[in-house]
């Protein structure tokens, strides 16, 4: 504390005794002194209580030289350690996995990705929901490594570009109209069959219909009549052997003249039947078969 005297000494008389000297304190003194003292000591209650917070709020904030808790400041942006949470949209330009793990995007509720043109309408959205995938687009397309379309959806057709085309379920594929295909195969060890349970079963070719059974017969079953009809052709049967078995027989030929032979003989109308063969035609004498 600072204590000046100041002696003044009157001219011109004798030094006085030092009772009587004026002395004039300045500085600080009693309960103004008091209060100094509190005061000092308050600030120094509240800077230590200020110091105890800091310190306090540091730690359990995890402060550390690099940054807080999971929250690690680094020189190429910042890496949070941990789950976080954000309540409200999160913008950033793209997010990735770490190198050596996958990324999940999971939600207990559908999970939507839009894109959206610069007016704000969605102009496309995968939603992945728990009863199905959605996907609303104007082209929907699978691509091979290569760049191959192997799937492409659109408004006009559905495209399938992969080399075979398997449906594997029991009832097979259903088409409600024609299907156009140059070729149906069945499996290499498997019977074709078309078939048309209820209805009728009808093959056009206007340039020419080819059967072959290189290695079978052929056999057409009607309950009805069989037509093979040429407007311009002929009828060929070109093999070494032509049964007619049940062609109509005319019965009443002399009897043993025939020796087991019978001659064809042809109706008006091109009906054809047998007739026992005798040493003159006898077709005449079983001309009433024609009828
Ligand atoms: C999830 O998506 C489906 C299909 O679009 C929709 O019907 C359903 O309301 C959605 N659920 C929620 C919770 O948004």
């Amino acid at each position: 504390m600072v204590r000046e005297q100041y002696t003044t000494i009157t001219e011109g008389t004798h030094i006085e005794r030092p009772e009587n000297q004026a002395v004039y304190k300045i500085g600080i003194y009693g309960w103004r002194k008091r209060c100094l003292y509190l005061f000092v000591l308050l600030l120094l209650v509240i800077l230590l209580v200020n110091l105890a917070l800091t310190i306090w709020i540091l730690r359990v904030m995890w402060f550390s030289p690099v940054g807080m808790g999971h929250l690690h400041v680094m020189a190429d942006g910042l890496r949070l350690e941990g789950e976080s949470e954000f309540l409200f949209p999160l913008y950033v330009k793209e997010i990735r996995s770490r190198a050596d793990s996958s990324l999940l995007l999971q939600s207990t509720q559908n999970v939507t990705m839009n894109a959206r043109n610069t007016e704000g309408e969605v102009t496309g959205r995968l939603k992945v929901g728990p009863q199905m995938v959605e996907v609303q687009s104007q082209q929907f397309q699978i691509h091979s490594k290569d760049g191959k379309p192997l799937f492409t959806v659109d408004e006009e057709k559905v495209m399938i570009g992969t080399d075979k085309l398997r449906v594997t379920g029991p009832e097979g594929a259903l088409f409600e109209h024609s299907v156009e295909t140059p070729l149906v195969r069945p499996d290499p060890l498997q019977d074709l069959r078309l078939e048309s349970p209820t209805r009728s079963l009808s093959m056009d070719a206007p340039k020419g219909v080819h059967i072959q059974a290189p290695a079978g017969k052929i056999e057409a079953l009607t309950q009805m009549d069989i037509v093979l009809q040429s407007s311009d052709g002929t009828l060929m049967l070109d093999a070494d052997t032509v049964f007619l078995p049940e062609l109509a027989l005319g019965s009443q030929g002399p009897a043993g003249s025939s020796q087991g032979l019978y001659e064809v003989c042809a109706c008006p109308n091109g009906k054809l039947y047998m007739s026992v063969a005798g040493v003159g035609t006898t077709c005449h004498e079983h001309s009433h078969l024609c009828l």
